[in-house]
């Protein structure tokens, strides 16, 4: 009764003003009062394991933490856990209805400032669809919308199969998925999105819809590259592979005047077209002072599917180069991966409430001239007692898989079909947001037009959208190519007109 006479207060409230946005979005603060009584009031309506949570409950503060918090804050005054598709389909009404921002959060490790312009508004937690099914093939699985890496790994293996999750075990699937999801299978099958067969997809005015090559095939295509802009998943069905083999890896540790040699054994052996599709090439570079108490160091981990001979050939490339150290692991099954690659849910990669930044630059292969400038900003950078743990990716997972995709067939852009080695310095540092924040999106900017400064004459600028800062223009993201960004623009316009999903690097309206 009494929640019924809220919702009806609401609505009549609401009704008057879903024209008019911009009064509507002007008084913040007495709207986050309406905000609160309207979320409330669709607890009933909602499935009996969903819940609604407001500042005033004890898990309110738990569920503000995010992967980079406090630098990352999307202004929350509700949350909805939903626990069944119909729960998000209720809750995207809700806000379609009256103009409400509204957010999905799965892993929370989103990392571009563009979440920080979510006003105020309603999260959608999405951890309750938390599932992993084998399909009855064998060959596809069907797994939650709001399920992690770790989760979907963990419960694949246990079944002798493997998909294409990412490296890190903190993301969800989804959230890399919808805007690529790079992998140490994609050289074999593709990134992510390639192997998404079909996606459950609430709309933005609230309709639940699947998307498949044979569903909605236009929402299919552009979900796959820009999904973030289109609909909130609630469940995906990804292909599926038997386990082949265990991992041989070495991670061999150099002092950073390597850092040309390893650079160019690194496009060597990714240019070869007889690269093994089953060789993963990632490096890191990072202050460890007691090997190195001046400079960073460069750890390059090779990681094999595959026995130990198979993979000796690499291994005597980058052992030639003179490491300070090597770390060798062998017959590291596909659990054990993530601990050993330091992608574990307890590594540092995946620590939680505490500010990272990540600057990511596409590009076609190592220019070491270019390369050494960026190091020497980043050695720069973490001499500085602030900036000290963070880190320098250098990743070439290989592209076999990723380039035998018709690149037509999914949003993606060119680029990042194209180009095989993904800097991303990620930049650490305590304390709150606003300390360190605009010295360290300097440091960044200056690695990111170092390395873009050795782009080859007519290469065009990329990073790749889960890598973005946030700053970058809507093409450096999501390609160049006229026909591929007007599609994407005109079904953005068709599917959400009221730019509902605009606070992940968006696709505009226009
Ligand atoms: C520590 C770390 C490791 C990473 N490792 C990798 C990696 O190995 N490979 C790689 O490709 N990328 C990686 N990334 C980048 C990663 O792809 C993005 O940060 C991604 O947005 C994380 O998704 P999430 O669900 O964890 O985060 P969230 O912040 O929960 O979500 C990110 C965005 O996706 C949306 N979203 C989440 N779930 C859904 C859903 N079910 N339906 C629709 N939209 C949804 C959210 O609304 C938000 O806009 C990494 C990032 C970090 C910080
Ligand atoms: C609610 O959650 C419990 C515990 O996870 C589960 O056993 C039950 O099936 C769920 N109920 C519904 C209606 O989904
Ligand atoms: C950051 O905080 C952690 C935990 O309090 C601490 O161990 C670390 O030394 C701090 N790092 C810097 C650079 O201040
Ligand atoms: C490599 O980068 C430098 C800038 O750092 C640039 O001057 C040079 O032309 C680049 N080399 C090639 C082959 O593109
Ligand atoms: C919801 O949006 C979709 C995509 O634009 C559209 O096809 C559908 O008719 C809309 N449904 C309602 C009820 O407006």
């Amino acid at each position: 009764m009494r929640s019924s006479l809220i919702i009806a207060t609401w609505l009549s409230l609401g009704a008057a003003q879903t024209h008019a946005f911009g009064p509507f979005e002007k008084n913040v603060a007495a709207r986050a009062g309406h905000l609160n009584a309207a979320t409330a009031a669709l607890k009933p309506f909602l499935s009996q394991n969903a819940s609604v949570i407001l500042p005033i409950d004890k898990d309110w503060d738990a569920l503000q933490i995010r992967g980079t918090s406090p630098r990352i804050h999307p202004n929350f005054n509700a949350i909805v856990e939903a626990a069944t598709e119909e729960d998000v389909q209720k809750t995207v009404e809700l806000a379609s209805k009256f103009g409400i921002p509204f957010l999905a959060v799965s892993g929370t490790h989103g990392w571009t400032k563009t979440l920080n312009n979510l006003p105020y508004g309603i999260q959608i937690n999405m951890r309750k669809l938390n599932s992993v099914t084998v399909d009855p093939s064998g060959k596809t699985a069907s797994i939650g919308g709001g399920t992690l890496q770790w989760e979907a790994n963990r419960a694949l293996y246990a079944k002798n199969k493997q998909a294409v999750l990412t490296l890190c075990e903190c993301t969800s699937v989804a959230g890399p998925m919808l805007a690529g999801g790079h992998s140490m299978l994609q050289a074999r099958h593709g990134y992510t999105l390639d192997d998404l067969v079909s996606a459950r997809v609430i709309l933005a005015n609230g309709t639940a819809v699947t998307a498949s090559s044979s569903s909605n095939p236009d929402l299919f295509w552009a979900l796959r590259g820009a999904g973030q802009s289109f609909g909130v998943v609630t469940s995906l069905q990804l292909k599926l592979y038997d386990v082949p083999s265990t991992w041989t890896i070495s991670t061999f540790i150099y002092t950073s005047d390597k850092l040309e040699a390893v650079l160019d054994a690194v496009n060597k052996v990714d240019s070869d077209a007889t690269r093994s599709p089953n060789l993963v090439l990632s490096g890191v570079g990072k202050r460890i002072p007691p090997m190195d108490p001046e400079n960073p160091v460069i750890l390059y981990t090779l990681s094999y599917q595959g026995p130990e001979a198979e993979a000796a050939a690499y291994f005597a490339k980058f052992q030639a180069i003179g490491p300070i150290t090597v770390k060798p692991s062998t017959n590291v099954n596909n659990v054990e991966l993530y601990k050993v690659t330091q992608n574990s849910v307890d590594s540092v990669a995946c620590t939680r409430n505490k500010n990272s930044m990540g600057s990511g630059v596409s590009l076609p292969s190592w220019n070491t001239t270019a390369a050494r400038a960026a190091f020497d900003v980043f050695s720069k950078m973490t001499a500085d007692p602030r900036f000290s743990q963070s880190v320098f990716l250098l990743e070439n997972y290989g592209m076999q898989g990723v380039q035998a995709v018709d690149p037509s067939s999914t949003s993606l852009s060119l680029e990042e079909r194209q180009y095989p080695a993904v800097a991303n310095p990620t930049i650490w540092w305590n304390g709150t947001a606003a300390v360190g924040q605009a010295d360290a999106e300097a440091y960044g900017e200056q690695i990111r037009q170092a390395l873009f400064a050795g782009l080859p004459k007519g290469a065009k600028k990329h990073t790749y959208v889960n890598y973005a800062v946030g700053t970058e223009d809507f093409n450096q993201m999501y390609g160049y190519d006229t026909a591929r960004v007007q599609r994407l623009k005109a079904l953005k316009k068709a599917y959400d007109p009221r730019n509902g999903f605009r606070f992940y690097n968006p696709v505009p309206l226009a």
